[in-house]
């Protein structure tokens, strides 16, 4: 399944394949979104036709839903689940702590759903993802559609008070029109370059009125499977 892979699709790969000893028959598991999280879902996937391996999945997404349908995985909805096993996911960064930004590829809000509602959240990430301190990643927050300049306006002039933000944010867009996501939303993304404090900013951003969600993970990840590009892995 791996064949040639360039440098970084090795380190995704390696990383995705190692967090599979954290599955077991009878487990329900999340799985996450983004091309990391693909390669967990096809490693599964692999694992259920040619070991045996009995899941019953739950995705954060319609993308990754479809993928897992594809590799033969079973897939329920989180409310069948009521409460997961595990979840396996990808990451746009995560800090010493193993705080996390998420929500690159717009699934934050069921990614934080799942992950929330799950024993343990392991996420795997090429070494690029680590950093010192979050931020350099745009942050991405998720609004309704319904005023969304006016929340923007409400989110960057709460921002620069806090002396976080240089009103500095943008609409996600898709093509010429703006991202949708599964939930019907929109994505603002916040260009902070470095957060100081992203429990209290993760506090405030959810506060606001018109915003849903925002991709700092906070406390929720347990382990981060890191993997190389050499084909090396390492367990945080
Ligand atoms: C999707 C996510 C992804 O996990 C994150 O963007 C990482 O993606 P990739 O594995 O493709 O680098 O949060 O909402």
């Amino acid at each position: 399944m791996s064949g040639e892979l360039s440098p970084i699709d090795k380190a995704k790969f390696v990383a995705a394949k190692k967090a599979t000893e954290y599955v077991e028959s009878g487990m329900r598991v999340g799985m996450g979104t983004g091309s990391t999280a693909a390669w967990l879902v096809r490693c599964l996937g692999e694992m259920v036709r040619d070991d045996g391996l009995r899941i019953k999945g739950v995705p954060t997404s319609t993308r990754t839903a479809e993928l897992a349908r594809n590799v033969g995985i079973e897939v329920i909805s989180l409310d069948e689940a009521k409460w997961l096993d595990v979840t396996i996911d990808g990451a746009d960064e995560f800090d010493g702590d193993l705080n996390l930004i998420k929500g690159g590829g717009g699934a934050l809000l069921q990614e934080k759903i799942v992950a929330t509602a799950s024993d343990r959240m392991v996420v795997i990430a090429d070494a690029g993802k680590e950093v010192d301190a979050l931020g350099a990643f745009p942050l991405p927050i998720e609004v309704i559609p319904f005023g969304w300049q006016t929340t923007q306006a409400l989110v960057e002039e709460t921002l620069v008070s806090m002396d976080v933000l240089g009103r500095n944010s943008s609409l996600r867009m898709n093509g010429d029109a703006p991202f949708v996501t599964d939930e019907g939303n929109h994505i603002l993304d916040l260009h902070l370059n470095r957060i100081g404090n992203p429990r209290q900013l993760a506090l405030v951003l959810n506060q606001m009125p018109g915003v849903v969600e925002n991709g700092l993970f906070i406390d929720i990840c347990d382990s981060v499977v890191v993997g190389h590009g050499d084909g090396r892995v390492e367990v945080r």
